[in-house]
């Protein structure tokens, strides 16, 4: 059973400086709560009991989110501020726990998945991009069908969607045996490159930052040399587990939010406050009358 995710979140999140420089990036809001909180929730609505932040000691603001802070609680407590103290206290259930784990060096994506190996040890596991944001507006999440998925089948899930030509240089793009296929299904994958130029990519499906992996990769990853940027690419090691064991593309049906740069921030910000139950309503005429004034 797929019970522990990785959440690689030891980077510095150059992209997102200078709001970045003291505040580790995961850390900043989405409307009323940190980034890294939605894609926690998302792997506990998935099933995941373990919650692994392979970490760097510049962001323990992180862990100290999720952990109790006993004197806020009890003033809490005491002023009989109930909702707010539910709120603070109901980030995650009681059976979830959230482990982390130092990566010393910044050796790549591959590198920080490895560095959670002594807590995954044989079993499947999820790995959450902490940058990506996915949204499936009310359907069946993403990562829960993948999961379901590599229960029936074994095969690990890579999740994937279709990026425009020009950026296909920015991603782990993916070939398909047939067909790609139809939002929420898998087909097998054939081969996967870390960021192609684009007359070397085999396609414009790339993957988003949703996988579900057998225990079987971390020995691989272990043996995988430094590939493109001179990186341990998770992707490499993806592509040498292909030759051992069955790998789906998962076709997502949700929404993306890159909330590792400037513009993909803001626009998980629009997205999440027009639909957020509270201010929802007050933000939507907020933004249409902003859109007034500037235009
Ligand atoms: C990483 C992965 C890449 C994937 C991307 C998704 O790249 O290496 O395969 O497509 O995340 O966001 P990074 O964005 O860390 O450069």
């Amino acid at each position: 059973m797929v019970k522990k995710a990785v959440l690689p979140v030891a980077g510095f999140g150059s992209r997102m400086l200078p709001a970045s420089k003291s505040i580790p990036k995961e850390m900043l809001p989405i409307v009323d709560r940190p980034a890294i909180e939605y894609v926690v929730k998302e792997a506990v609505r998935a099933g995941i009991k373990d919650i692994i932040l392979v970490t760097h000691s510049a962001k323990t603001a992180i862990e100290d989110y999720f952990d109790t802070l006993f004197e806020l609680e009890s003033l809490l407590e005491a002023k009989g501020k109930d909702t707010l103290l539910a709120e603070v206290r109901d980030i995650l259930p009681d059976d979830v726990s959230v482990i982390s784990i130092r990566q010393h060096r910044a050796l790549g994506l591959g590198h920080a998945v490895a560095c959670a190996a002594p807590v995954v040890g044989d079993e499947p596991f999820a790995v959450l991009l902490p940058d990506v944001l996915v949204d499936c507006a009310g359907q069946k999440e993403d990562l829960g069908v993948m999961v379901e998925k590599y229960h029936a089948s074994g095969a690990a899930q890579i999740m994937v969607e279709e990026v425009p030509e020009e950026r296909v240089g920015q991603y782990g793009i993916v070939a398909l045996k047939g067909e790609v296929p139809a939002p929420g299904e898998s087909a097998p994958m054939t081969a996967v490159v870390e960021k192609p130029a684009v007359e070397d990519a085999p396609s414009r499906l790339s993957v988003v930052g949703r996988y579900v992996l057998p225990g079987e990769i971390m020995g691989i990853l272990a043996e995988t040399p430094p590939g493109a940027g001179n990186e341990i690419q998770l992707t490499d090691a993806i592509a040498t587990l292909m030759e051992r064991a069955p790998v789906d593309a998962y076709a997502m049906r949700g929404r993306t939010f890159d909330c590792g740069n400037k513009a993909g921030y803001l626009q998980a910000i629009f997205h999440f406050a027009a639909r957020h139950p509270e201010l929802g309503e007050q933000v939507r005429e907020m933004m249409a009358a902003e859109i007034k004034v500037t235009s």
